[in-house]
């Protein structure tokens, strides 16, 4: 009975609606021939014969328009300034068949019109058509539209698009020069900004100003301290800031710079940690990704989940429920949740897969390998994580086997050509590469790379040295083997793998000799992250690629040795 009055609700009310838009259809069909109309909108000349009622029907202007008293009776022509006529045709035919065509030619008219005769469900159309097309090319001229029609949400949505993308937008965008000066105050001053150095904030406000230099020029004393010149490179401060004309024109700036050039130096001599957070020129904005990481072996395994954060330079613990210690296990990050997939607690080798949730930070399992792999290594590519190989705790593997998410299931896929415990993989333009590792008897020099399309392996060129515990990720379109061991011996050596030539070329050693332990590449930079040379170590280094040379970083609290490391998005919890 129930069910059946309710579709019978529904039934009225679908009835309803149609009544409504055949109505619609013949107020229409009369505009078109002039039937009973009774006004003339005219716009830039043009004239649009319409039904007052229906528009009123849509519009608190034309209603207000209509009514008013100081309408003259009788009149029925209609100047309305401001609209163009494609615009004002588009409202008209939205008045009697509720639909719009919003483009991206016509949506600033129509909000402009639809702003002036105060349309409300049009100016909806136009804000989600906006927030739908928000791009890193659009994204500032979306601002300033949203701002001028105050659409707060779509403003909102621009401007952390902004933020994020500063630095292409900062650089190429057309649009960017078209802010005005409280508009790229706002944006620039954000901590969330993302830029991993300073200096693009530097060379930003400096575009923006050569775009009108004789009426923006003075607004540098307004933009400069926003910069937080000391986290600008010492060098760039020195040599760029510092003598730049407009910098030195204002006294206002050169008080700021030296001001500047005091936090530097106490950054580098002094100050309890975390007291440079409170200086404007000094605090670091907040990164956009953070690394973890995750477990390994301090005195004994471990389950401790550290992250660092590259604008900081700074390690934190994350804070979490307990979990069994986990070590040689491989861990990789796929939509929201880090997976920790087999290792070891010390004592067995295992095949279970933990899940951490970074912004809960909560533990949880998933179907566990279908083989137990301590060892083991990880890639993700397409959606899927890969495990390749390991030891089981009498064997060294061959077997390779995928997990979907979807199901919550792993497949066995087609064994590697290698038996490879200790080795490492990573993902590099679709296919998965496996480099190294402990077959067993001897240390592998080989690399293989499996294609997820074909579902085959392929041996690729060897590596110039064997290495277990080595880390392998891909880095500017090659894929890099860092470090690991050889005939007892931990390896400082790096060498990088280009598809392209099949070959591998040796690249600049570490400072350190180290093997097992965490790789990953965040804002741009290679990072290595404790590991064995010789004994366990807290130390962290990262390799730029541009420059070629490796950086020492801060080290980790503990010393810890065959954890693994992945990147996430920022944690809320980071803004502490
Ligand atoms: C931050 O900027 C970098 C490049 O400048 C970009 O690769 C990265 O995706 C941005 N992060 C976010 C969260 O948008």
């Amino acid at each position: 009975m129930n069910a059946q009055s309710t579709s019978k609700e529904m039934n009225s009310y679908d009835m309803e609606r149609e009544i409504m838009s055949e109505a619609f259809g013949i107020f229409n069909d009369l505009r078109q021939t002039g039937a009973l109309c009774d006004a003339v909108i005219v716009v830039n000349g043009v004239k649009f014969t319409v039904h007052k009622i229906i528009l009123c029907g849509c519009s608190t202007y034309f209603r207000a328009l209509f009514a008013s008293g100081w309408n003259v009776k009788g009149k029925d022509e209609y100047i309305i300034p401001g609209i163009s006529p494609e615009a004002m045709k588009l409202v008209i035919d939205y008045a009697y068949t509720h639909s719009v065509l919003v483009t991206a030619d016509n949506v600033e008219s129509l909000l402009a019109a639809a702003d002036q005769l105060n349309i409300p469900s049009i100016m909806e159309h136009c804000n989600n058509f906006l927030q739908d097309q928000l791009c890193r090319d659009n994204c500032v001229g979306i601002f300033i539209i949203a701002d001028v029609y105050h659409l707060s949400e779509l403003r909102e949505s621009a401007f952390f698009f902004m933020v994020k993308n500063f630095k292409q937008v900062a650089s190429s965008s057309e649009e960017f020069l078209q802010l005005t000066v409280e508009q790229l105050s706002s944006v620039v001053e954000k901590d969330e900004l993302n830029v991993s150095q300073e200096e693009v904030v530097f060379d930003a406000i400096l575009r923006w100003i050569a775009h009108e230099p004789s009426s923006r020029n003075c607004h540098i004393a307004v933009l400069l301290p926003k910069v937080r010149l000391a986290r600008l490179n010492e060098e760039y401060l020195m040599k760029t800031v510092i003598k730049n004309d407009l910098v030195k024109a204002s006294k206002e700036c050169r008080r700021i710079v030296s001001d500047a050039l005091k936090a530097v130096y106490d950054l580098d001599i002094t100050g309890p940690p975390g007291s440079d957070f409170e200086n404007p020129l000094t605090r670091p904005r907040l990164p956009s990704e953070i690394l973890l990481a995750i477990g390994g072996w301090t005195e004994s395994p471990a389950s401790q989940v550290t992250a660092y954060d590259t604008r900081a330079d700074r390690w934190a613990d994350v804070a979490l429920e307990h979990e069994s210690p986990l070590s040689y296990h491989g861990s990789v990050y796929l939509d929201g949740f880090v997976y920790c997939i087999g290792g070891t607690d010390g004592l067995v080798c295992s095949n279970s897969v933990r899940r951490f949730n970074p912004f809960t930070r909560t533990w949880d399992r998933v179907a566990p390998m279908q083989t137990r792999r301590c060892y083991v290594s990880v890639a993700v590519a397409d959606g899927y994580i890969y495990a390749f190989g390991g030891f089981d705790g009498l064997t060294r593997l061959n077997t390779a086997e995928r997990y979907d998410p979807a199901s919550n299931s792993w497949t066995f896929i087609q064994p590697m050509q290698e038996r490879r415990s200790d080795a490492s993989a990573t993902t590099l333009h679709g296919k998965i590469y496996v480099c190294g590792g402990y077959n067993g008897n001897t240390t592998v020099q080989t690399a293989e790379c499996y294609d997820p399309v074909t579902e085959q392996w392929t041996t690729i060129a060897p590596m110039r040295t064997p290495r277990h515990g080595v880390g392998v990720i891909s880095f500017k379109d090659k894929v890099y083997a860092v470090g690991g061991t050889f005939q007892y011996r931990h390896l400082r050596s790096v060498e990088a793998y280009d598809p392209v030539t099949n070959c591998w070329q040796a690249v600049k050693p570490m400072h350190n000799t180290r093997s097992n332990f965490g790789i990953e590449v965040i804002d741009d930079l290679l990072f290595v992250v404790g590991g064995y040379t010789g004994s366990r170590t807290t130390k962290v280094e990262c390799f730029d690629a541009e420059t070629g040379t490796w950086y020492a970083a801060q080290d980790m609290c503990c010393s810890r040795s065959s954890l693994s490391c992945c990147v996430v998005p920022a944690l809320p919890s980071m803004v502490e």
